[in-house]
């Protein structure tokens, strides 16, 4: 998610996490939710019994809700928490303002709650601060603070924050406040003994191989207008409400030009045209694989605008696709952040009048066909599944934006929502019992700052754990090419497990649209199911539109360009040690990391994330990156 986002939707929240630590608000102030269009979530709002439960000393000391206060537990330093913040940029563009602006609408609500004011004049002091600030344009901010308005409001009605936690949440370390405290949960482990890890061991030559084809962050755009102009000011352009280049949040370096026919470069998503070009060329060489696997994000980033109707509609809309291009081609899918409405809010099971059966629904009617019907009752609960498709073979795909911190009704109670890493675990103990080797899918890279600190522990133990039985992950959201690893968790030396982030079928935000295909070890007696190679193909999206037509082209296979021996744990953890070393080496990973598009090199702080992120399994572990590169 982009930093205006996060950082507005952070600001409304303190807002109304302000409001809630005030006096109670009369049931007089009850208001009534903007129209969403079609979005049957629509419903009065009421702010009532707001104020502090007796039970709760103000620092939700509850087992189980998130707290911010001081993280003793990791016993980290202030300092090097606020360096990993800074590494991973949360506090650029926002860094300098927010302290200032945060203190001041701070202080404005509070003014506001104390002379009782009406909730709906809080929601316009809201569109104004937006306006004024020039966090976005007003169309964008008109829209999409009532996007959220109901959400934060049933939240803060339950929950409790100091304004300086608060303000710590928003700017990491800038109001000096850490930024993800409270006690550790833990997930149970069954009692049954850890088995001695096997790394698995390369096929022998001329061994069957299956491949599958990894779609990823779609982005559809059905109000892309080819010849709208670019940039237009607003977090997504090319639209057809984009007559007018909006100049007051253009940034310097924007370079002005038209959408082109398949797409455009700058904070555009995917007009229909271009996949459709892209389904019927994966039709055309549909021989060279034999299932595929797509891991989230089908809506645009229109983010301000949408509504439940809407992404449902994404979602028919891509079945269709693979039903006209692809008709017998499994599809096996995990859900994305993008895919519900307001974006990210994917409220746990057991909140009064929150379900989640409009898109448990949609996505068991759209997954369904290649599911058997056992897999089914998860996805309805809690949008997740485990099915075999080869013997031996196991795909669990798992729902993360129960970690996503963009997530608000996991600040009522973040402890594994829906009971999801709980249900993995039952489910790789089976198939560690049955001898199935399992593939994991999920949208959010979980070593993503935005992905929750606990739910990324524990999910980094039960990969520790199941390190025979997983042998292989996918991720997206990133829509960028890199990979992320898993060391053991006491030494943090031996490389155990490591997943694939994919690079994106959107151009969002200055990508080629790229699609994957991976060579398996599989299916014969005993095959070990592992990921072998895999081959990116990508679109120049420039020569696309200039020749209007549009032309995949081979990117690269790891194995050669990266002179890998294999593409197991280890041989992830030696390129990164390369890469460390070989700066040529670097920028060629970092080319392919930027989907080839154009970028200057990448040197000093910019190869430091990098590798980084490469190192960080886990979120909101500072000490992680230092044990395997010199960070300076
Ligand atoms: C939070 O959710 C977990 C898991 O669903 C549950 O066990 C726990 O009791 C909940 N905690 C609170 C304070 O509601
Ligand atoms: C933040 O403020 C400091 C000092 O006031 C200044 O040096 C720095 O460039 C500013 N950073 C940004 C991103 O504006
Ligand atoms: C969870 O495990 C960690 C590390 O083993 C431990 O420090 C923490 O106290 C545990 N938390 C709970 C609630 O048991
Ligand atoms: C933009 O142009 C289209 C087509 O010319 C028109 O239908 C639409 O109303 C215009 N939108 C705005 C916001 O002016
Ligand atoms: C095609 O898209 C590229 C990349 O965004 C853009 O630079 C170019 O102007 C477009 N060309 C046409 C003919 O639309
Ligand atoms: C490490 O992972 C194992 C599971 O393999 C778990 O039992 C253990 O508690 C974890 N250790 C820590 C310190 O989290
Ligand atoms: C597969 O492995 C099992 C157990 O190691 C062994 O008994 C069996 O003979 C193997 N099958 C083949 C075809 O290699
Ligand atoms: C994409 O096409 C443009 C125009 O033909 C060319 O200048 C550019 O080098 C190409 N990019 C790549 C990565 O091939
Ligand atoms: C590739 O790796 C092998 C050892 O794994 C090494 O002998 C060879 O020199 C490397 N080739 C290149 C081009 O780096
Ligand atoms: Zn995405
Ligand atoms: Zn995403």
């Amino acid at each position: 998610m982009k930093p205006w986002l996060s950082f507005f939707i952070f600001t409304f929240c303190t807002m109304a996490v302000l409001e809630a630590r005030s006096k109670v608000v009369g049931d007089s102030k009850q208001t009534q939710t903007p129209e969403r269009g079609g979005d049957t979530a629509s419903k009065s709002v009421k702010i009532s019994s707001v104020g502090t439960p007796a039970s709760n000393n103000g620092h939700g000391a509850t087992d189980g809700v998130v707290k911010f206060g001081d993280d003793k537990s990791s016993g980290m330093g202030i300092n090097k928490m606020a360096s990993y913040l800074q590494r991973h940029r949360r506090l650029d563009r926002w860094g300098n303002v927010t302290c200032g602006v945060c203190v001041f609408v701070v202080t404005e609500i509070r003014d506001m709650i104390r002379r009782a004011t009406a909730v709906q004049t809080i929601v316009q002091e809201v569109i104004k601060f937006c306006v004024n600030f020039k966090i976005e344009d007003e169309h964008v901010c008109k829209l999409i603070v009532p996007q959220f308005q109901e959400e934060v409001l049933y939240v803060v009605d339950n929950l409790l924050l100091s304004p300086d936690e608060a303000c710590g949440i928003i700017l990491g370390d800038a109001c000096a406040t850490p930024y993800f405290p409270g006690e550790m949960w833990n997930v149970t482990l069954p009692d049954t003994p850890k088995p001695i890890p096997r790394p698995p061991t390369p096929p022998k030559p001329g061994a069957p191989t299956l491949r599958f084809l990894q779609l990823t962050d779609l982005h559809l755009d059905f109000q892309y207008a080819v010849g709208s102009p670019v940039p237009c000011g607003e977090p997504l352009c090319c639209r057809v409400d984009d007559n007018i280049t909006r100049t007051s949040t253009l940034t310097s370096h924007a370079q002005p030009g038209k959408a082109g026919k398949y797409g455009d470069y700058q904070n555009c998503d995917v007009p229909i045209d271009m996949l459709i070009a892209l389904f019927s060329h994966l039709s055309s060489i549909q021989d060279q694989f034999d299932y595929i696997i797509m891991t989230g994000d089908i809506p645009a980033h229109d983010v301000w605008s949408q509504s439940r109707t809407q992404q449902v509609y994404h979602l028919t809309a891509l079945d269709k696709l693979f039903d006209q291009y692809l008709p017998n081609k499994p599809v096996y899918a995990c859900v994305g952040n993008h895919e519900t409405s307001p974006i990210n809010a994917f409220p746990p099971p057991g909140i009064p009048g929150q379900d989640m059966g409009w898109l448990y629904g949609a996505l068991a009617e759209s997954w369904g066909k290649w599911l058997p019907s056992s897999a089914m009752d998860t996805v309805f609960r809690c949008g997740v599944y485990s099915m075999s498709p080869y013997p031996g073979l196991r795909i669990v795909s798992i729902n993360n934006n129960y970690c996503n911190n963009g997530n608000w009704w996991l600040l009522l109670n973040s402890t594994d929502p829906c009971d999801v890493l709980q249900w993995l675990i039952e489910e790789l103990q089976s198939a560690e019992v049955k001898g199935e080797k399992v593939h994991i899918l999920m949208h959010i890279p979980p070593g993503d700052p935005n992905c929750l600190k606990y739910w990324s522990f524990n999910f980094y133990n039960i990969v520790n754990r199941y390190e025979n039985t997983v042998v292989n992950q996918f991720y997206g959201h990133s829509h960028q090419d890199w990979y992320t690893m898993f060391y053991d968790n006491l030494t943090f030396q031996r490389p155990v497990a490591f997943g694939f982030v994919s690079p994106s079928v959107t151009t969002y935000s200055l990508n080629n649209p790229i699609y994957r295909i991976y060579t398996l070890d599989g299916d014969y007696a005993n095959s070990s199911w592992a990921v072998l190679d895999y081959s990116n193909f990508y679109l120049n999206l420039t020569e696309a539109n200039l020749s209007d037509k549009p032309q995949w082209q081979f990117e690269y296979s790891p194995k050669k360009a990266y002179n890998m021996t294999g593409l197991y744990a280890k041989d992830w953890d030696d390129l990164l040690k390369r890469m460390e070393a070989d700066d040529d080496l670097f920028q060629q990973f970092y080319l392919h990391n930027k989907n080839m598009y154009p970028r200057t090199p990448c040197h000093g702080n910019c190869k430091t994330e990098l590798l980084c992120d490469i190192i960080e399994g886990r979120s909101y572990d500072p000490d992680l990156c230092s044990k395997h590169i010199n960070v300076t």
